[in-house]
């Protein structure tokens, strides 16, 4: 079995961070949120993965190269413009050739990895093998209609959703997709939908079984459900301490990274500092990601996403609910009167 896991998009929910940062560059838990799928396709012994990427896009490639380092062999597969979900697929014919594959939306993040629902497909030996999820905003998704534990249709973002099961990012396929994907016309926003090419299979006779995700999984398109899937993650962390802490008091998981400085303190797990952090004076956590370099003083952070390299010191409200991309300053100004702000198009602040 081979995998195809998606890395392409414009992330345009999530600038400004996407200005400057391929989406599925963005950390969770101080993790690559690509790293994940590749983490769970290879959990389930996949070793040849195709990424998909936006024609003129390196970034993925700088990160993950050949696939070496990680005991896999990646090819990069590009997408010239966003014809859809189903044109992946099209465009990745000669690189699947005629073996069954996991076709991965590189930005859906679930707890439990990909292992068991390859193993469902395995046993019920379909020809289309769906992973659904409850959720309590179907439109937003594929939905699919089950009646007697079979899926009798499939719509793209219906206005009146026949269910409240969405088709995660997670499909399993044999070679028979290829037909779909080749028969199914544009979509009304000019893509070609992965959801008409599931229809298409139902209509045609094809075999499409599903597994249900009965833990936690999400697509992760706007800030808030990346603080979502980053507080799942935290949820599931070890703790363990390579820094150094004075004067401190650490409670629950906190894993803190090499040469940290802690001091005089309060950090609430779950939680993750990177490497060579600084925190002063502060209380963190729960449900916060710090990257590496980071020097934050004297401030209060919780439930946030702080990417590499930033700088806090001196803020008095807490920071709460926020992502903060590489570099970010934030500092108390001179003028208690007055406030500066240096701010990329579409940044976002609430004061
Ligand atoms: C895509 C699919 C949709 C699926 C969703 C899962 O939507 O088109 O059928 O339910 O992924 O993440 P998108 O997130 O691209 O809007």
């Amino acid at each position: 079995m081979k995998a195809l896991i998606t890395a392409g998009g414009h992330g345009t929910r999530l600038r400004p961070i996407t200005y400057t940062q391929n989406k599925h560059l963005i950390p969770i838990a101080n993790k690559i949120m690509l790293q994940y799928a590749i983490d769970y396709v290879k959990e389930a012994g996949i070793r040849e993965i195709g990424i998909i990427i936006n024609a003129n896009d390196n970034s993925i490639q700088n990160v993950f190269g050949n696939g070496e380092n990680l005991g896999v062999e990646i090819t990069y597969i590009h997408q010239d413009k966003p014809l859809g979900l189903a044109h992946v697929v099209k465009i990745s014919q000669s690189f699947i050739g005629d073996e069954n594959f996991i076709f991965y939306l590189g930005d859906n993040i679930l707890v439990g990895g990909v292992k068991p629902f390859i193993n469902d497909f395995n046993e019920m030996n379909s020809n289309c093998h769906l992973v659904l999820s409850q959720v309590s905003d179907p439109n937003r998704f594929g939905v699919a209609e089950v009646i007697k534990n079979r899926i009798i249709s499939i719509e793209e973002k219906p206005k009146s959703p026949k269910s409240d099961l969405a088709v995660t990012g997670i499909y399993i396929y044999d070679s028979n997709i290829f037909e779909a994907v080749n028969k199914i016309a544009p979509s009304k926003r000019g893509e070609l939908e992965i959801s008409d090419a599931h229809q298409y299979l139902i209509e045609n006779d094809f075999d499409i079984t599903y597994s249900e995700i009965t833990g936690w999984w999400k697509d992760t398109g706007q800030p808030s459900d990346l603080l979502d899937a980053n507080r799942l993650v935290l949820d599931n962390i070890q703790g363990d301490n390579n820094g150094s802490i004075r004067n401190s008091s650490v409670k629950g998981e906190v894993s803190i990274g090499t040469n940290c400085q802690i001091e005089n303190s309060n950090i609430n797990g779950p939680m993750i500092i990177g490497n060579n952090s600084i925190i002063k004076d502060s209380v963190i956590g729960p449900y916060s990601s710090i990257g590496e370099e980071c020097k934050i003083i004297s401030s209060n952070i919780e439930y946030s996403i702080i990417m590499d390299g930033c700088n806090i010191s001196n803020i008095s409200r807490n920071i709460k609910s926020s992502l903060l991309g590489k570099n970010v300053k934030i500092s108390s100004s001179k003028d208690s009167n007055q406030g500066r702000y240096l701010l990329g198009d579409q940044s976002n602040i609430e004061l």
